[in-house]
């Protein structure tokens, strides 16, 4: 069985992956860490667990440590016109706290990690703040972890701005630092936003969940209604983009992807109006050292025919 830690603020998409992760019989998900990204500490860590209450699990949540974006462009950002005031759209479950462990997220991390060195997985969905402080904590970490995959960052395509991504933009001192100190040993597998966005979710797509799945069918219309208007006025899309269910969906299942190339990645730090944005080296011009595998294409009916497999667990795990 494929063990897994999910690193995640949720936030809209993180909370349908997360019930999708917690609801897949060949995954064990180790316990959630959070991280203030879409919404503060205190507000990410009610909803987490409320997460895990609503499948009435006992799947611990490690909660991490605040810390305030340090990108101007964050703070002028509209959280709330994708995700909701609280970050979990229109979706209300009761959190339960007695979920939330003692133990910090980074100490969990390198404690599961170390238990079973090679084997624990790490599905990053928020900004990744915990994982550099691992890397601070326990440099030689390195060399026990297992795969890295990692929603975030975009090669050819922006969101925060028009060449930037959120999660990579909010913490990309971490991006940065995780990528060149995991990367270079284990290529960190990049799911961003050329993939994402290459699966909208379509009046036809929302329309075969509620024929199937009356249960999901209702989450996904809390969860997403507004979102789907949201990218619609501002992005013309048909239809809403779920990137942290793409990022699951390739740890789990990636057989829908068809381009991963290997290649060297750096993050930019120092730019108050960039920072964030992912330069890939994909023709390999100034031979670096490979720390990415990005994906690039995805057949995305195939995407969908696979997500539609895990629904089915997730429709029988569902109150
Ligand atoms: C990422 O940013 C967050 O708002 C989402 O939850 C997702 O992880 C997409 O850019
Ligand atoms: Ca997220």
């Amino acid at each position: 069985m494929r063990q897994v830690i999910i690193d995640t603020d949720p936030g809209t998409d993180d909370s349908l992956a997360i019930l999708l992760a917690l609801s897949q019989p060949d995954v064990e998900v180790l316990g959630l860490t959070t991280v203030q990204g879409n919404q503060s500490l205190e507000q990410i860590n009610a909803n987490a667990t409320s997460l895990v209450n609503y499948l009435s699990l006992d799947v611990p949540i490690y909660s991490g440590s605040p810390h305030q974006s340090q990108n101007p462009v964050i703070a002028k950002s509209q959280r709330q016109a994708y995700h909701g005031d609280r970050g979990m759209g229109s979706l209300e479950i009761p959190p339960r706290e007695e979920l939330l462990a003692e133990e910090s997220a980074v100490d969990f991390i390198i404690r599961a990690v170390k238990t079973n060195p090679k084997k624990v997985d790490i599905l990053t969905l928020g900004p990744l703040t915990n994982l550099a402080r691992c890397l601070e904590k326990e440099p030689d970490l390195v060399n026990e972890l297992g795969q890295v995959y990692s929603m975030g960052g975009g090669i050819h395509k922006g969101k925060l701005t028009p060449v930037t991504e959120f999660n990579y933009g909010y913490d990309a001192q971490a991006a940065q630092s995780v990528y060149q100190q995991i990367g270079t040993q284990i290529p960190i597998t990049m799911c961003g936003l050329d993939a994402t966005y290459q699966a909208v979710y379509t009046p036809e797509i929302v329309q075969a969940i509620e024929d199937h799945f009356p249960k999901i069918s209702e989450l996904f219309h809390a969860l997403f209604d507004d979102q789907i208007k949201t990218y619609q006025e501002r992005e013309s899309l048909p239809g809403c983009i779920i990137h942290d269910v793409m990022a699951f969906m390739v740890y789990y299942d990636p057989d829908f992807v068809e381009a991963v190339p290997l290649t060297a990645m750096t993050i930019v730090t120092d730019s108050n109006l960039v920072q964030g944005l992912c330069v890939a080296d994909l023709e390999g011009r100034f031979n670096q050292v490979t720390n990415a595998r990005v994906v690039m294409r995805v057949n995305p009916d195939r995407y969908f025919d696979r997500l539609m497999e895990a629904f089915m667990h997730l429709e029988t795990h569902l109150p």
